[in-house]
């Protein structure tokens, strides 16, 4: 696909269809949002994971919707061609159909996204229903959900029994039906996820959800070494900036107890 195309629904669509891959990096910022744009990165998630990765809680529970609008405007600054896609925080979604509308609107309406992504199964089949006929696309999420982190006690692999494979297999289709465009299947093992991908119409996007998904997508500071507080066994980094960044600090601060800096091209006469 050319730099220039903008990307949309039906471009996942059809690149499901073509075997092309496709490629979803998170961002939180105007900055990071800019490059992966540049790049061609095809989807860019605003994730709730923003809790942990930038603002520093142990979990995305206390993720505000506001908090998440806030980041979601200044990734929309950056972006041109991506696909934007917010994620709804806890409590957001899911206690009423009114409050889910009336916050996935916002979404859309106030910090420009084009779709928001919500985790769960079935429950929110009517749900999602609603918002996609009002003109809200929505992206699904199966499989280990942050969200859902007391519930299913810590952050583990879904998907090992027949149980939980048949009932994620049947929510990954009542999703589909819905309407949801595409599916993220985090932490699911390899043959499952393989399994859903062949079922589905919809592209899936894996997250330690192995290669044979229809697209992966990584939460950028995980891919850039930049967040030290917990490395999945999914996760391939790429650089080392959180290292990089305090070499750079450590630097900086020798050459000011020196005397170093400002040096004479970096004064004015
Ligand atoms: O919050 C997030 O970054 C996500 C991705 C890991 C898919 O949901």
């Amino acid at each position: 696909m050319s730099l220039k195309t903008k990307v949309t629904l039906e471009i996942l669509k059809l690149k499901k269809k073509a075997h092309e891959k496709i490629v979803a990096l998170t961002a939180y910022d105007y900055g990071t949002a800019k490059i992966l744009d540049e790049v061609g990165t095809d989807l860019i998630l605003v994730g709730d994971s923003l809790g942990m990765v930038v603002l520093g809680y142990s979990s995305t529970l206390p993720v505000t919707l506001d908090d998440m609008i806030h980041h979601t405007r200044a990734v929309a600054r950056g972006v041109r061609k991506s696909l934007l896609v917010a994620d709804m925080p806890f409590s957001s979604y899911g206690i009423s159909h009114e409050d889910t509308l009336r916050n996935a609107a916002r979404f859309i309406q106030e910090a420009h996204a084009q779709a928001v992504k919500l985790e769960g199964g079935r429950t929110l089949a009517d749900v999602i229903q609603k918002m996609v006929s009002v003109g809200i696309p929505v992206l699904g999420h199966l499989g280990m959900l942050p969200t859902h982190v007391i519930a299913q006690s810590g952050y583990h692999v879904q998907g090992r029994d027949v149980r939980q494979q048949k009932e994620m297999i049947e929510d990954a289709l009542v999703l589909q039906d819905a309407g949801v465009f595409g599916l993220v299947l985090e932490c699911v093992p390899t043959t499952l996820a393989r399994e859903i991908t062949e079922k589905l119409e919809i592209p899936t996007l894996g997250i330690g959800a192995g290669s044979d998904c229809d697209g992966q997508i990584l939460v950028s500071h995980d891919l850039l070494g930049l967040y030290e507080g917990m490395k999945p066994k999914f996760v391939k980094q790429y650089a080392h900036l959180a290292q990089t960044m305090r070499e750079a600090f450590k630097s900086y601060a020798d050459d000011v107890k020196k005397g170093k800096f400002p040096s004479k091209e970096h004064i004015y006469s």
